[in-house]
């Protein structure tokens, strides 16, 4: 799925020249209106007064261009417009591409070179006494850009109100897969929106997942409508996740997919349904996640906790993942199948309730014949 910001992104992990090829092409206010967008959502406000609302001014230069946006920052959080203020708290001027790169870039290519920063009544004896609130407002947008800001998963999730940290204990975990990958361009896929029914409630996660990760498009998946969390680096799936023919179309709307997260109904048999169908659409090096293992012992979800190892649950079948991981070693005279998976599964891992598998290629060769079967 390619938009404006995949390609800024794609672009902003190149050379200098091919970044500044694309802001021509999506134009310099259109990157403008982006960035402005992303810092907007990242930025986490200093406490201010509830009726103190403070403007600062991005003048961002392309070529012979400067585009202007305005950040206005309260206590509740911040909003953009496509606006230059008369008199605003502060002024950044930068190169548009070099804040691209910042903002969408890899960590390491950031820079902040050619920022020049402005404040309001810097000059002022009352700001030596006693140093504004937009001050501190102002810092805090310059450590969004400059990638200083960068929150824990499980911050972003008391932030954004997942119940993936609380309710849940998943975020603590996901971080030991996920931080390595945390800078890269990802297409991160998750089934259950929430709010069931409700179009507007729901999407928690998704917004902690595109806070976590600031270079990736997620993806939402629902049976239900939920259209109203579409946001910029946020998109909106309707597909029943029981049927594999509707979770086929979902992927060939996203491409491959580098981290899966089900998080939907539950049911075990939709589980099982939905590792099949997606988990060869997953690149090598991603992950697969299934949440709520639990329902995998409970009838109401089509599990039991009378055959703990039966292949029809999801922790039955998950099982079954492990002897694929040996397969090399199974012998010869095994009444054991062969699964696809037993190529494709490099590591199982199982905390409360949780299983992250990562997807590569599982052949590192088995033991010598003459160990397996003794000499001959
Ligand atoms: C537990 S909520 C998801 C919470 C969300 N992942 C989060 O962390 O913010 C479960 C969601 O799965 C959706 N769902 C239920 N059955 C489904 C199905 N068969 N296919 C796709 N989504 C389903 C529900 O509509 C509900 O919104």
């Amino acid at each position: 799925m390619s938009t404006d910001i995949t390609r800024l992104i794609s672009a902003a992990g190149g050379h200098p020249a091919d970044l500044a090829t694309a802001i021509d092409e999506v134009g310099p206010a259109r990157c403008t209106e982006i960035a402005a967008d992303e810092i907007a959502y990242r930025l986490d406000p200093p406490r201010l007064d509830p009726d103190t609302r403070i403007e600062v001014q991005l003048r961002l230069s392309h070529r012979d261009t400067t585009t202007d946006h305005l950040v206005g920052i309260t206590d509740a959080g911040a909003t953009h417009t496509q606006a230059r203020s008369a008199n605003p708290h502060a002024t950044i001027h930068q190169d548009l591409g070099e804040l691209l790169r910042q903002l969408l870039g890899p960590r390491e290519a950031a820079s902040a070179a050619s920022r020049q920063v402005e404040l309001r009544d810097a000059g002022n004896i009352e700001s030596f006494r006693r140093p504004p609130a937009f001050f501190a407002a102002t810092q805090r947008l310059l450590a969004t850009l400059d990638h200083r800001d960068r929150p824990t998963l499980t911050e972003l999730a008391s932030r954004h109100e997942s119940d993936k940290w609380g309710i849940h204990h998943y975020t603590q975990h996901y971080p030991r897969y996920f931080e390595p990958l945390r800078d890269r361009p990802l297409t991160v896929l998750e089934i259950g929106i929430g709010g069931f029914d409700n179009p507007t409630a729901g999407g928690a996660s998704l917004r902690m997942w595109k806070h976590y990760f600031p270079r990736a498009t997620i993806h939402g998946v629902d049976v239900h409508d939920k259209t109203p969390h579409a946001q910029q680096r946020i998109h909106i799936l309707r597909a029943d996740q029981s049927d594999p023919k509707a979770l086929e179309e979902v992927v060939a709307r996203t491409g491959p997919l580098d981290i899966v997260i089900d998080d939907g109904s539950h049911q075990n048999a939709h589980v099982l349904t939905t590792f099949h169908t997606l988990f060869p659409h997953v690149r090598d090096g991603g992950y697969y996640a299934i949440e709520d293992l639990q329902t995998s012992y409970w009838p109401r979800f089509g599990g039991t906790s009378e055959d703990l190892n039966s292949p029809h649950t999801s922790l039955g079948f998950l099982k079954t993942l492990v002897d694929g991981l040996n397969h090399e070693e199974v012998l010869a005279s095994s009444p054991r199948d062969r699964a696809p998976t037993d190529r494709s599964v490099r590591s199982l891992h199982f905390h409360h309730n949780l299983a992250v598998l990562e997807k590569g290629v599982n052949l590192e060769g088995g033991g010598p014949d003459w160990v397996r079967y003794g000499p001959k």
